[in-house]
């Protein structure tokens, strides 16, 4: 059932107070207004304008390329459909790695363009630039675990967390780039492609809500990429789940519309003008 578009706004605040409620968090990506529309009549509590839309949208392997003018637009989008629920701008790799003046730099244009928080990459290693966007008053959202803008440390994307050990990926590293998320002043974060157990484990051991994708289910919250909940992709992921196979109607659609042109059937005299 699409929920009410008169809901009251999603903000900051609600979200850290559903650390531990009984209603998980839900989070869906969205990279234009008419999505962004369609996501938010769902009722969900936040639309991450993620980096996600180098693979989902511009088509490259990863989301290196992406960058933070791409990123300003489409939260510019996002934010022209005027949705409920809190706007989260992913910060694009090589827009807050270089120094906390660059971070805080580049999470205010992604606020000027309608994003509410930012999200970055990383724990230990981002605790300062954590702290600095927050000291502006700029909430932030983590993101720990399975990091795409760390692909060629990874060596691609890969399950981490497995291994023991302080290393990065480890999974005593793991607790502790959580614990320094938290230290630093994120109101939430994001926790990918971990094993369940350790999500877990991360998500009782600090005080913040965790978002969960690939991370099992007892995280406070869950995130999902628009274009897997909807089945555009043709890819089939263990963590991901098709809640509908809008990629064969869309191709149903469209060659019906070949179709009835190539058969003379499209435009009738009653979509015609006189
Ligand atoms: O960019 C993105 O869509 C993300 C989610 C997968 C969490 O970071």
């Amino acid at each position: 059932m699409p929920e009410s578009t008169s809901r009251p706004r999603v903000t900051v605040p609600d979200v850290i107070a559903r650390k531990n409620n009984h209603l998980p968090l839900t989070m869906i990506t969205a990279y234009d207004a008419t999505f962004a529309k369609i996501v938010d009549e769902s009722g969900v509590d936040m639309i991450l304008v993620g980096d996600s839309v180098g693979s989902v949208v511009q088509g490259v392997a990863n989301t290196i390329p992406v960058t933070l003018e791409e990123m300003e637009y489409h939260v510019r989008l996002v934010a022209r459909a005027n949705p409920r629920a809190l706007i989260i701008g992913d910060l694009p790799f090589g827009s807050y790695q270089v120094n906390t003046e660059q971070a805080v730099r580049s999470a205010i244009r992604l606020v000027k363009a309608g994003a509410a928080a930012v999200k970055l990459e990383g724990g230990v290693t981002m605790q300062d630039t954590i702290a600095a966007i927050s000291r502006v008053d700029i909430p932030v959202m983590g993101h720990i675990g399975l990091t795409p803008q760390s692909y060629h440390r990874m060596g691609g994307h890969r399950v981490q967390g497995r291994a023991e050990g302080r290393d990065p990926g480890g999974k005593e590293r793991l607790l502790e780039d959580a614990h320094s998320v938290e230290q630093a002043g994120a109101f939430a974060v994001v926790i990918e492609g971990v094993p369940r157990e350790l999500a877990r484990e991360i998500s009782q051991k600090i005080s913040i809500p965790t978002i969960g994708i690939g991370a099992g289910p007892d995280c406070d919250g869950q995130v999902l990429v628009l274009h897997d909940i909807l089945g555009l992709s043709p890819n089939n992921l263990k963590f991901t789940r098709k809640y509908a196979n809008v990629r064969e109607l869309s191709i149903q659609a469209c060659s019906e519309f070949v179709h009835e042109v190539r058969a003379r059937q499209w435009p009738d005299d009653d979509h015609s003008f006189h």
